[in-house]
Formats: structure tokens, C-alpha cells, sequence
């Protein structure tokens, strides 16, 4: 069976949630307390073991190139003053093997998923939206190493899933199961954000994928809606085949690509820094106080 040794984060959609901010500055360079959101996918790729990844830009964000190359500068300054490990923190970001391809328009996530494809080949690949965080539990592996697992153990595309209550099921592409076994689910159908009334499921797709290579063809023959074209409808296609797998996940996760997401993920991120941490504990008890009263 083919191992997974390639990944690819889309992460080159307009952002309009957060305008103004993303007009000059790119949605995965916002920071979570003091990392970009796309160091934190970064790091999940590392700890599955992935470590050949392509990022998938919007034209102009040369910063994330940046932020992934040495900064020669300020490392010289900082072990000129002895800061060695804050050298260290700086150096890091430069340990990753990363890509970068264009995505020139924004034609969906179907489309940035194309633009990696001469990266790719016919290779299976990990995608990690890049607006959403995983974060595992204490001494989990977390949910792309999961995936990555039933990927090499079956030969079939899977994706992760959460479940999700209400008015939430119409936010996300939510999935038909045809059974289960041992926490891996067959998927028979897929349909992007429906009605309350049409879902199939309360199984939400969240932005953790394991794809096989045949992907490509099948994006290739997509026609757009809304100016887009949907992973949704290929994934549909496969899940009709009987061949997509989905998978839920133990792992924290946080829709940085939405306000209160993105807040979510700081505060929680903040109280768990050795730095700020206790400081941060105190402010939100106190301010728990102040706004109930
Ligand atoms: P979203 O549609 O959730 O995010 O895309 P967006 O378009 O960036 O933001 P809003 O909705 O305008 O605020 C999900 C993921 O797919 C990527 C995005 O960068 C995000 O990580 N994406 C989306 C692309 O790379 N290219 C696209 O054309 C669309």
C-alpha cells in the first residue's frame, strides 16, 4: 500500500471574513499568540511525519515565503546579544521543507488543490485547510496522523468528521454513512452545506483529508457554481464508488478563518503558555466576574 508523504495547504481563499485586515496580510499569516496559523498546521504535518508540503498562495504573499526563510539579520543581532533562545524560535520556522505554488484567481478549494498537482503527481496527499486548527489532546497523535493510518491500512480516500447539532449542520458538507467499523465509517454521499431538512447525517466534514491521487482527474472534470469549483462534488463522486472512508477526531479544534473561532483559539492557546499563561487565567476569571455582575 502507498505511504503519505506529501500534503498540500489550500490557503489562498480572499478572506473576507476578516477585512480589513487580510487585504494587505494574508489570512494564515494572522497570529495565533505568537505563531502564524499556518506554523501551527506546519507542526501538525511534523508530528504525523509528513514533512513535504506545498502551500497553496493568493498573489502577494510573499510573507509567508519570509516567514519561512532565515531572517539573517536578526538572527546575527540575537546571538550577538546572547538571546540564543529566542535565536532558536526565529531558526525554527526555517526547519520546514515547504513549496509554494500561486493560486492566480480564487476558484475554490477545488481549484487550489489543481494548482499543487505537478507537486503531487498520482501520489496520495494529506489537505489541511488552512483556516482551521487541530490541536490533540494530551498525548494524542492527533488527526491527520489518524487518517494518515487508515490511508495506508485500506488504499481509500477518508476524511474527518465531527458531529454537529442545529443550525451548525447547515455550515459545514455533512456526510451519509453506510456503516461503521471500529470508528472508521463508509461514506455513501456527500452534499455541501444542505438544509437542516435534506442532511443526511449529523456528520460535519471538517478541513483533515487523506486523498488518493485519482483525485486530480476527477477535479479536472468539475464545472463550476458561483463562479467556483466544489472538492465536495468530487468527493461525492468517490463516495458513491465506495471509496471514501471518514473518520471522527479526539482533537481540540478551532475555525480560525471565523471572529469568534479565531478569538477562541488565542484565548485558549494564551492560557495554556508557560509565559502569560497564570496572567491570562486571572484576567479571564476577573473579567468572568465583571461581565456577569
Ligand atoms: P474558505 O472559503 O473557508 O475561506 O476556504 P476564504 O475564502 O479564505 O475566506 P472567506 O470565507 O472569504 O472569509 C477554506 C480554505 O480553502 C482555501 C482558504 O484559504 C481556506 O484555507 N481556499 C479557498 C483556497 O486556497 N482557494 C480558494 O479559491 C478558496
Amino acid at each position: 500500500m502507498k505511504k503519505v508523504t506529501k500534503a498540500i495547504i489550500p490557503a489562498a481563499g480572499l478572506g473576507t471574513r476578516f477585512l480589513p485586515i487580510t487585504k494587505a496580510l494574508p489570512k494564515p499569516m494572522l497570529p495565533v499568540l505568537d505563531k502564524p496559523t499556518v506554523q501551527y498546521i506546519m507542526e501538525e504535518l511534523k508530528n504525523a511525519g509528513i514533512d513535504d508540503v506545498i502551500i497553496v498562495v493568493s498573489p502577494g504573499s510573499e510573507i509567508i515565503e519570509r516567514h519561512f526563510s532565515a531572517a539573517q539579520e536578526l538572527e546575527k543581532r540575537l546571538i550577538a546579544d546572547g538571546k540564543t533562545e529566542l535565536y532558536d524560535i526565529a531558526r525554527e520556522t526555517c526547519s520546514f521543507k515547504v513549496k509554494f505554488v500561486e493560486q492566480k484567481v480564487a476558484n475554490g478549494l477545488a481549484g487550489a488543490i489543481l494548482c499543487a498537482e505537478k507537486y503531487i503527481g498520482d501520489e496520495p496527499f494529506a489537505l489541511l485547510l488552512g483556516d482551521e486548527l487541530l490541536i490533540p489532546k494530551e498525548g494524542g497523535k492527533g488527526c491527520i496522523s489518524a487518517l494518515k493510518n487508515i490511508y495506508e491500512s485500506t488504499g481509500k480516500s477518508v476524511i474527518a468528521t465531527m458531529e454537529v447539532f442545529g443550525d451548525d449542520v447547515s455550515k459545514y458538507g455533512n456526510i451519509g454513512i453506510k456503516n461503521e467499523n471500529d470508528g472508521v465509517m463508509e461514506v455513501g454521499a456527500i452534499v455541501e452545506k444542505p438544509a437542516l431538512s435534506d442532511a443526511l447525517s449529523n456528520n460535519a466534514i471538517i478541513g483533515r483529508y487523506v486523498l488518493d491521487g485519482k483525485i486530480f482527474s476527477m477535479l479536472k472534470t468539475l464545472k463550476p457554481r458561483n463562479n467556483e469549483i466544489y472538492l465536495t462534488d468530487s468527493l461525492d463522486e468517490l463516495a458513491k464508488r465506495g471509496e471514501l472512508l471518514a473518520c471522527t477526531t479526539e482533537d481540540y479544534r478551532y475555525d480560525v478563518g471565523d471572529k469568534a473561532g479565531y478569538i477562541k483559539a488565542n484565548v485558549e492557546t494564551a492560557l495554556k503558555s508557560p509565559e502569560i499563561g497564570e496572567e491570562i487565567k486571572n484576567y479571564v476569571i476577573e473579567l468572568a466576574e465583571r461581565i456577569k455582575a
